[in-house]
């Protein structure tokens, strides 16, 4: 029996450990946001968040996650006084109209949110160690659009919290 925490929720699930997490999401559990794409820790399509960090999915065994926290796109959402409202990056990808077919782009939000929860101001090298997502459209300069549009609001935001301390 292998227990972990899905967006929240406590889950055991009768499966072989060395069961992929991938399969243990969409499969046993329904989560069919997180993608199958090269099976080979390559693309970032299956990307989801362990203990707040970005993993891949399909090389990852369930037995890893074990008494873990997982969160998939499913449940990337802000609870705003018990609300789901949309994150910033999944509002930005809205203003940027950053998808084209969407297959990539779970995995690409969920690559992106977890370097901007880790750094709200990462520098072109960082986005490109962190955001390796393959997209087959080719919408890498929306993403790069988005990701810099989320970089400017935060530093506004920092900016005019230090001007409220003044
Ligand atoms: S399906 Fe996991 S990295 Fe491509
Ligand atoms: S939007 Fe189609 S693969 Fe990325």
């Amino acid at each position: 029996m292998i227990e972990f925490t899905i967006n929240g929720n406590t889950r055991q699930l009768d499966i072989e450990p060395e069961m992929p997490l991938l399969w243990a999401l969409r499969n046993e559990l329904g989560l069919t946001g997180t993608k199958f794409g090269c099976g080979i820790a390559a693309c970032g399509a299956c990307t989801v968040h362990v203990d707040g960090q970005p993993v891949r999915s399909c090389v990852t065994p369930v037995s890893a996650v074990r008494n873990s926290q997982v969160t998939t796109i499913e449940g990337l959402t802000v609870n705003a006084a018990g609300n789901p409202a949309l994150t910033a990056v999944q509002q930005a990808w809205i203003d940027h109209q950053v998808p084209q077919c969407g297959y990539c782009q779970s995995g690409m939000i969920m690559a992106v949110s977890a370097l901007l929860a880790d750094n709200p101001n990462p520098d072109e090298a960082a986005i490109e160690r962190s955001v390796s997502n393959v997209c087959r459209c080719g919408t890498y300069p929306r993403v790069s659009k988005a990701i810099r549009a989320i970089i400017a609001d935060n530093a506004g935001s920092a900016a005019s919290a230090q001007g409220d301390t003044v």
